[in-house]
């Protein structure tokens, strides 16, 4: 955290994302305040409270326009005010076009390959090219200097690295991709792939999760566009202008001792007791967005084929879903909330009696403490994703576990497996796998979770969220020196 403020000392710090760190909504106790759920805003707010500057994003959760208007420029953390939040306000129809439609039910699915079949329409395009560029015109209205540091966040903005560049051309823009990148041939589908690509390579530095979406981007660039890349180096000139290709595994602020953090010991009593089950009652848990990406429906017919498989499991273990509703006005959103609840009330049906529910779904957002107490409180954490650029819930549950026990059930196709090697890594689609590893977990001896979770506590201690922002930014520090070592050459 530390360096990370020095390689900053004097930059003047932008961040672009569309989700705003902050929800402020009027309540009749006044205005409360909210942290959406997003791994992207928990890995960046954790940056920005470390190097203050201004974070633009759309104040789509702060539903109550009238009340907030005065939220424009808001010093935040609300406890604790080290950086701005800049609010853009966006219409209905751009909201609608750009978010729900373009950014959400075209390149999410076709970022993620989890056989939702994108829709792309030329309507919600518009309203994309318009709102990237209302960013845009934000992020120039909010520097001061010619050569800010800009750090782009995610799918949402994909052309706004362009726009930026054309009107600060000495500006270090650092584009994270927060999802993965899929293979050039599955890209290809996009009807403006190569807007989008030329979008991209505005920026001085791009990042992606792992060096396989790394690949797959400059393979995709290879094939839609006319550039030269140097694959070794990861670079690409384009139209005069280079761009950094790299990896940046993106991770969690590990945290600090909180004394009145609850041990786990209370955790795990209190959770039992608020669920109404026995002290030795096995727990479960799986926190997501209610999104058909994380593999919840695969999740839970891995509990049941457990159930089925280990009858002494009924009535003995609990699996607690805590599943935070998301892109609620989406038909495909809508429709997988509909059919997980269809699977939970047909396997509750099936394993329950009196008052046991082998699946509890808490189909709402939690607050950060109290998903702690349920990390701490459960046996098993299972991140079961079909695809996923990173997934931080896994990083979350082991830097909760300061006892050092649990094990987490991890999705191969997560950023996360490439440096969870302790984690029981599965696939998915395997739901035979999943219930072998779920029972694995549910039995595994206490000396084996200890070891499992010590090296995993001690790698995402260490590679956390500074380090990830602080690669980048070195990079970018790099780059700034060879251009002014070029400019003083000329
Ligand atoms: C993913 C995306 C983020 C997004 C988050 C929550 O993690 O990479 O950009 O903020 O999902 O989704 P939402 O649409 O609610 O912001």
């Amino acid at each position: 955290r530390g360096l990370l403020e020095a390689d900053l000392a004097g930059d003047q710090v932008l961040v672009v994302s569309n989700r705003e760190p902050y929800i402020h909504t009027k309540t009749d106790a006044g205005i409360a305040v909210q942290r959406p759920a997003s791994g992207l805003v928990t890995a960046v707010e954790a940056v920005m409270r470390a190097c203050s500057g201004t974070w633009i994003a759309h104040g789509a959760g702060s539903a109550d326009r009238e009340t907030v208007d005065k939220f424009d420029h808001v010093p935040v953390p609300p406890d604790n005010p080290s950086y701005t939040l800049r609010r853009v306000w966006l219409t209905e129809e751009e909201e609608q076009g750009y978010y729900y439609g373009f950014a959400n039910e075209g390149m999410w699915p076709l970022c993620h390959i989890a056989h939702v079949r994108p829709v792309f329409r030329s309507s919600d395009w518009d309203q994309y090219v318009k709102v990237n560029r209302r960013f845009a015109d934000a992020v120039i209205a909010e520097a001061k200097t010619d050569n800010p540091v800009v750090l782009v966040q995610d799918y949402h903005f994909a052309l706004l690295p362009r726009m930026v560049r054309e009107a600060l051309p000495k500006a270090t823009i650092i584009t994270f991709w927060h999802i993965p990148w899929p293979n050039s041939e599955s890209f290809g589908i996009c009807p403006w792939r190569e807007e989008i690509l030329d979008g991209l390579l505005g920026s001085t530095i791009l990042g992606f999760h792992t060096p396989f979406h790394r690949k797959n981007f400059l393979e995709t660039v290879d094939r839609y566009l006319e550039t030269r890349i140097e694959p070794e180096a990861s670079v690409i000139s384009y139209g005069g202008e280079m761009t950094q290709v790299e990896d940046y595994p993106i991770s969690i602020a590990w945290p600090e001792d909180d004394p009145a953090q609850p041990d786990v010991a209370t955790c795990r009593a209190q959770i039992r007791s608020e669920l109404g089950v026995a002290q030795d009652h096995l727990l479960g848990i799986g926190v997501d967005r209610l999104d058909y990406t994380k593999g919840i429906v695969e999740r839970f017919q891995a509990v049941e084929r457990m159930l089925e498989l280990q009858p002494g499991m009924v009535g003995n273990f609990t699996f607690v879903q805590i599943a935070a509703p998301s892109r609620a006005s989406l038909d495909e959103y809508q429709s997988f909330d509909a059919r997980v609840r269809k699977m939970v009330e047909r396997i509750n049906r099936r394993f329950g009696s009196g008052d046991y529910v082998p699946i509890l779904l808490k189909a709402e957002h939690h607050g950060q403490d109290d998903l702690q107490r349920y990390f701490r409180a459960s046996e098993v954490c299972m991140v079961t994703s079909l695809h996923d650029g990173m997934n931080l819930v896994a990083k979350e549950f082991i830097a909760a576990r300061d006892d050092e026990m649990g094990v987490l059930v991890l999705s191969q196709f997560t950023g996360a497996a490439r440096e969870l090697h302790e984690a029981l890594i599965i696939n998915p689609y395997h739901i035979e796998q999943g219930a072998d590893a779920l029972y694995r977990a549910l039995v595994m001896p206490p000396v084996e979770q200890r070891e499992r979770m010590k090296s995993m506590r001690a790698r995402v201690k260490h590679f956390n969220v500074y380090r990830w922002a602080g690669r980048m930014l070195l990079d970018a520090a790099r780059l700034r020196q060879r251009d002014k070592v070029m400019t003083k050459i000329d």
